[in-house]
């Protein structure tokens, strides 16, 4: 019997959160289930706990999971929060063969924009949507009338003052040095004002944890670009996923 839903996957550096979801809707028909992620995250590690997920929804259809890391073609090829192991990968086949299922991984902000763009306060826009999460990592997203540009890397660029902007501005430096709010958001102000001037987005949607708190911090941005919380907070991912795989599965 087909099931309703698409079984929706985001792998994280601390959870790997999942749920049931209504792609024609955007809406979780279950509720969340999280796994801490193993550590070592190895592949195997990572399998088993899919296997233990596809088990907990006792699913048999289409997975669409988020992965933290470059994906091509199913393929993993960066490692940035996530054990090195996984580089070369072929992260769909583990996943299908761990699960008996049919499997689509992608990048997890990509699989994030996808949600927020088809669902989310952005669905209307045409423009240059830049869409940045802020976690463990900084994931970068950018759509261009609804396009999707893929896997780009921008959390790992160098900033100007000579720093990786994801070991300087992330959701883990922030937590790791007990950073405020306030210090933490003016060394991501920096970041958002870089990036501006890099592709001058009509709209950035700030994603990931953070977003949730954006009232307390929002007010230290000084860039001209409109800024907006995700409107998934941090379920985008999933949800993200689960409509990517409707749409290399049953469309
Ligand atoms: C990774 C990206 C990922 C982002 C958010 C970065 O460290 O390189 O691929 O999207 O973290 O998880």
């Amino acid at each position: 019997m087909k099931q309703k839903g698409i079984l929706g996957v985001d792998i994280g550096g601390s959870g790997v959160k999942a749920a049931i979801v209504d792609t024609k809707k955007g809406i979780l028909l279950t509720e969340r289930h999280r796994i801490a992620t193993p550590s070592p995250a190895t592949p195997e590690a990572v399998a088993k706990v899919m296997k233990e997920m596809a088990e907990h929804f006792s699913w048999k259809g289409p997975i669409g999971i988020g992965f933290p890391s470059v994906v091509q073609n199913g393929v993993v090829q960066t490692a940035a929060n996530i054990d090195k192991k996984w580089i070369g990968v072929n992260a769909e086949q583990i996943f299908a063969e761990s699960t008996g299922c049919n499997v689509h991984v992608l990048n997890d902000a990509d699989a994030a924009g996808v949600a927020e763009i088809r669902f989310g306060a952005v669905r209307k826009h045409k423009g240059l949507v830049l869409l940045i999460t802020v976690g463990s990592g900084i994931g970068v997203v950018l759509f261009a009338r609804k396009r999707l540009v893929a896997n780009l890397e921008l959390g790992h660029i160098i900033m100007p003052n000579g720093i990786e902007a994801e070991a300087y501005a992330s959701d883990k430096v922030r937590k790791d040095n007990d950073l405020s709010w306030e210090d933490w958001a003016k060394r991501f102000n920096e970041y958002l004002c870089y990036m501006e001037s890099l592709i001058w987005p009509d709209v950035i949607v700030l994603g990931g944890g953070v977003s949730k708190k954006m009232d307390q911090f929002s007010k230290y941005f000084t860039c001209r670009t409109p800024i907006v919380a995700a409107s998934f907070l941090n379920e985008a991912g999933l949800v993200g996923a689960a409509i990517a795989a409707r749409r290399k599965f049953e469309e």
